[in-house]
């Protein structure tokens, strides 16, 4: 039971790490593009994401699992709209992968963790309503 919500967390973790590393990176690029609104966002949201797995990464090791310090690819790269475009491509996978979360913390009676990941998906909505913004 716990344990299939331990895998997911993980995955969970692993996105976190890796867009947080993604989108900062992408904060340091932006700024030799001289598009100074973009590089600020690019790092808010990073912060948001290194906040998401520290949170996740806490509940995770209560649950009785052992974080991952593995992250997913990170693409970094390409001009500032195709950076911006597989931004908005995490974003999404983010919201599929938390919202299957919430359904299985559903499943298994446990609020606190249901709890925290619709926190967190109203956050990745708003990612991904930023990210769509900056491409019109
Ligand atoms: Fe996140
Ligand atoms: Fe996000």
């Amino acid at each position: 039971m716990a344990s299939e919500l331990i895998e997911l967390l993980n995955k969970a973790i692993a996105r976190e790490i890796g867009v947080s590393v993604q989108y900062m990176w992408q904060h340091v690029m932006a700024m030799g593009m001289k598009s100074p609104e973009v590089k600020d966002i690019f790092e808010d949201i990073a912060i948001d994401e290194m906040k998401h797995a520290e949170k996740i990464a806490d509940r995770l090791f209560y649950l009785g699992g052992i974080p991952t310090a593995k992250p997913t690819p990170i693409k970094v790269g390409g001009s500032l709209e195709e950076m911006v475009q597989d931004d908005l491509e995490t974003e999404n996978e983010a919201i599929e992968l938390y919202k299957e979360i919430i359904a299985v913390a559903s499943e298994n009676k446990d609020s606190t963790t249901r709890l925290l990941f619709e926190e967190i998906l109203t956050n990745e909505e708003e990612h991904k309503h930023t990210f769509t913004i900056l491409l019109k």
